[in-house]
């Protein structure tokens, strides 16, 4: 372990919610036994996790898709460091479904075999931020934000759980050859989630008939998952992580471009100067706003 505060635990250069992550798991990551069929959703916070984990659960459980069984996404698709219900990974039938916030370099060694499959969700960097700056002052396990300015200078400076956005989709971006890895932009499912759930299950070589992608599609909306106790983290939030107020949820408006209530013209500005010279040779396309194209 290499520091540890009260909300952050850093390790390996890369910052871990401090209360929720077990160390001895952390030091033997490397060697955690993947198996060919286990998939992982990867993301950067609040880029859109638990909506991916809502997708995936409805393509691979029929009893999820149609209602008849009563589990929620997390117990279908565990966080991978933040084993909250102590799930048995090693003894858990395939195929295993994992969510990670993980940076490339400390996966485990096994997902360079290219046999386990990985989809990397991101979103426009000023959303998430505004996405997490709300999010911060809901749980018990992130520090309090008084305003913007604040937050967006540790947004910036990587002093976050999941360390500099940046950094993050970079490192998997340069190093996508090492995995089998699809990218999906947040944008694209809100523009077109039949499209984005398609393309999801053609990588994950699920077959789908049309009554399955219509039952998939319509559960995944915004609107449908944050009345759906299964899929809403409600409950996880206030009863198993811990919430600061009544106020707040998981999902609390999951749409494109909510940046523009809450930055300056000045603070846009210069997110825009920071943001162009550390995405200098990416060629990966970004969606600011859903009246773009
Ligand atoms: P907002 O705070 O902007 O509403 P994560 O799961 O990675 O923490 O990401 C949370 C963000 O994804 C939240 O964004 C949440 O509302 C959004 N989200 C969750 N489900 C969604 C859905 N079905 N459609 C659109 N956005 C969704």
């Amino acid at each position: 372990m290499d520091n540890k505060d009260t909300y952050l635990l850093n390790f390996k250069g890369y910052n871990f919610e401090s209360s929720l992550v077990d160390t001895d798991f952390l030091e033997n990551l490397d060697d955690f036994e993947i198996r060919d069929d286990d998939v992982f959703i990867i993301t950067y916070p609040k880029s859109g996790t638990i909506w991916t984990q809502q997708i995936l659960s409805l393509i691979y459980f029929e009893g999820h898709r149609n209602r008849t069984e009563d589990l929620s996404t997390l117990d279908r698709i565990p966080f991978f460091e933040y084993n909250l219900r102590k799930i048995d990974f090693l003894n858990r039938p395939s195929p295993r479904l994992f969510c990670s916030h993980l940076p490339y370099y400390l996966v485990p060694k096994g997902l360079r075999s290219k046999k386990a499959k990985i989809i990397y969700i991101y979103r426009n960097p000023k959303d998430v931020m505004t996405s997490y700056f709300h999010f911060s002052n809901v749980v018990v396990t992130l520090e309090d934000v008084n305003n913007m300015e604040h937050f967006m200078k540790r947004f910036l400076d990587g002093n976050v759980v999941g360390s500099r956005w940046f950094d993050h989709i970079r490192g998997w971006y340069e190093h996508r050859h090492d995995f089998s890895i699809l990218f999906m932009m947040y944008e694209e499912m809100k523009k077109d989630l039949r499209s984005s759930v398609l393309k999801i299950s053609r990588f994950l070589e699920k077959e789908l008939s049309e009554e399955d992608v219509e039952a998939i599609v319509k559960q995944a909306t915004f609107q449908n998952m944050k009345s759906d106790p299964k899929a809403n983290y409600d409950e996880i939030l206030k009863y198993e992580v811990g919430k600061k107020t009544d106020e707040g949820h998981f999902l609390r408006k999951g749409t494109v471009g909510d940046w523009k209530h809450h930055l300056t013209v000045e603070q846009n500005e210069r997110f825009d100067k920071i943001f162009q010279r550390n995405m200098k040779g990416l060629p990966l396309k970004f969606i600011w706003n859903l009246n773009e194209e």
